[in-house]
């Protein structure tokens, strides 16, 4: 079935706004993670390729997997224009079999977690995906009331408290979890006012 991102996908990177937030993202996630050219990652939630393209150049290869085939067929158009040889777009859901997939040495997630419905399912298989002493980097919106998206998206969760997520990749089995403030901004939300948000970055490990 088509999603909303099906329909957002040809004009998703025309928003400044969507590319200021991956870009932050991105250049968070490369602080905080130490990544070598030697390392697989999975880049969960790809979209366009926005974040995964950014991390490409980091790494040795990038796994963008992403639910919706409008979005990759976007990546796929900026990866035959880039050249960005070790970008392979995959279609998965968390919630699908991991058996074609190989064990990761990091997993990254730029603004997916609140689209996930059951996010400590998802984290088991993210643990499950990764090589031991693996990482993740997850960023998403601070607990929001769900103002974010208002009435324009549907999101399975208002954003996250940072401890609750904490014990739920606990739960799952990482360590060493860890947030900082990735991004920044103001949005005008459905009742006009504007409203400033704030995308944590979590990092963790799997012991
Ligand atoms: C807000 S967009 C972020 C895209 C990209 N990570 C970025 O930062 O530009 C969320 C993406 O997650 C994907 N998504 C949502 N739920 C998903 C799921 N359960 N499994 C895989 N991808 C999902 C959507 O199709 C969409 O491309």
């Amino acid at each position: 079935m088509p999603s909303d991102f099906d329909a957002k996908a040809a004009t998703w990177d025309e928003d400044p706004r969507k590319a200021a937030v991956a870009a932050a993202i991105a250049t968070a996630m490369i602080r905080a993670l130490p990544l070598d050219r030697s390392m697989s990652l999975l880049d969960y939630g790809a979209g366009t390729g926005l974040v995964s393209l950014a991390l490409a150049p980091h790494v040795g290869s990038v796994t963008a997997a992403d639910e919706s085939e409008g979005m990759l067929s976007v990546l796929r158009a900026k990866i035959a224009a880039t050249g960005a040889a070790n970008v392979r777009p995959v279609r998965w859901s968390v919630d699908q079999p991991t058996d074609a997939l190989p064990a990761f040495d990091v997993i990254t997630g730029s603004m997916v977690l609140h689209h996930v419905a059951d996010v400590p399912a998802a984290a088991k298989a993210f643990h499950a995906l990764l090589k031991p002493g693996g990482r993740i980097a997850f960023a998403d919106l601070d607990s929001d009331g769900g103002e974010f998206h208002g009435s324009a998206m549907h999101a399975h969760h208002p954003g996250f408290e940072r401890a609750a997520l904490k014990a739920v990749f606990e739960q799952a089995g990482f360590t060493s979890i860890a947030f900082q403030e990735a991004h920044r901004l103001a949005k005008k939300t459905d009742s006009g006012a504007e409203r400033t948000f704030t995308i944590f970055l979590m990092t963790g490990e799997r012991a």
